[in-house]
């Protein structure tokens, strides 16, 4: 396991992710019921922009740092909320001294958003960010962090007692399968639990592929948001990323609808949102 998400804290794929997850969360709290929410690749939950992982690829500049260089009165309302829970955990460190310092990753945003009641499992499997997501949260009763792998956590948590829940599936593509991995751990949540609402990131690198797994994913009630970002000559860095939501709440796409746009033009990007017809037949889902 090399991948460290340091290195990509704040970049155009965690602001797409982050958005959603804010929004998201925001809709799912809304109902005075009870909610589990699984983080299945948490990360270590807020990273250091200046700090030798993040400072050394300096992906935010080309991500967080221009939204938060927009003037705030033309910002969409979902983006004007991630960019103010942003900068909630950004002033727990203090002044910085002018720009973003720290940046959320998505257990601090779950953290944020939960009422007392909800539940929340945030997995890590390396072992260095997994003791770093425990210290990032220690003595915080509210969040459960296990080191293991959040595949099988998924598996073995659904469906949840609470009989509303949440999962963000985001994991690091290191693996050569992980899209099989994917669409295998969807359809298990899927057929443990068919009413929770999933997240599942995706890396755009070959077009066919992805197109591929937003096939098998069999999900009814679903959307993909898609974004796109210029490339830098001669990197190989990544340059378009996709999170599919199944069974999102109601808003959400409304939501998401006017802030994609948006994202992908202070971005110099292309955004799409894929609404599949309510009619569309699901796909065949092998066990
Ligand atoms: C893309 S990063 C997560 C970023 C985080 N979700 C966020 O948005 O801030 C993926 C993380 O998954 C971890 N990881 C890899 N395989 C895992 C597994 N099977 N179960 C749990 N965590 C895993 C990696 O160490 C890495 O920290």
């Amino acid at each position: 396991m090399n991948y460290r998400h340091g290195y990509h804290a704040g970049n155009f794929a965690d602001v797409l992710k982050h958005l959603a997850l804010c929004e998201l969360l925001r809709l799912l709290t809304a109902k005075d019921k009870k909610l589990f929410v699984l983080d299945t690749h948490a990360g270590t939950g807020g990273y250091d922009l200046a700090g030798t992982l993040a400072g050394r690829t300096g992906e935010a500049a080309a991500g967080i740092a221009r939204l938060i260089a927009t003037p705030p009165a033309g910002r969409p309302a979902a983006v004007a909320r991630y960019l103010a829970a942003v900068a909630v955990y950004d002033r727990k460190f203090g002044p910085s001294g002018g720009g973003l310092r720290h940046y959320p990753g998505s257990p601090r945003l779950v953290r944020a958003a939960l009422r007392p009641g909800d539940r929340f499992i945030a997995c890590e499997l390396h072992a260095e960010d997994a003791l770093a997501l425990r210290r990032e949260f220690a003595g915080d009763r509210a969040i459960e962090v296990r080191q293991e792998d959040g595949y099988k956590v998924l598996k073995a948590m659904l469906p949840p007692v609470e009989r509303r829940g949440f999962v963000l599936i985001d994991p690091p593509f290191e693996a050569t399968d992980e899209f099989e991995r994917l669409a295998r751990a969807v359809r298990q949540g899927l057929r443990r639990f068919a009413t929770g609402c999933y997240a599942v990131w995706y890396p755009i690198k070959d077009e066919a592929a992805a197109a591929a797994f937003i096939a098998t994913l069999g999900a009814p009630r679903r959307l993909v948001m898609e974004l796109r970002i210029p490339g830098e000559a001669g990197t190989t860095k990544l340059t378009a990323c996709g999170l599919a939501v199944i069974n999102p709440p109601w808003r959400f796409e409304e939501a998401m609808a006017e802030a994609l746009p948006w994202i992908a033009s202070v971005l110099d990007g292309r955004a799409r949102l894929v609404v599949p017809p309510a009619s569309a037949p699901a796909p065949a889902s092998p066990a």
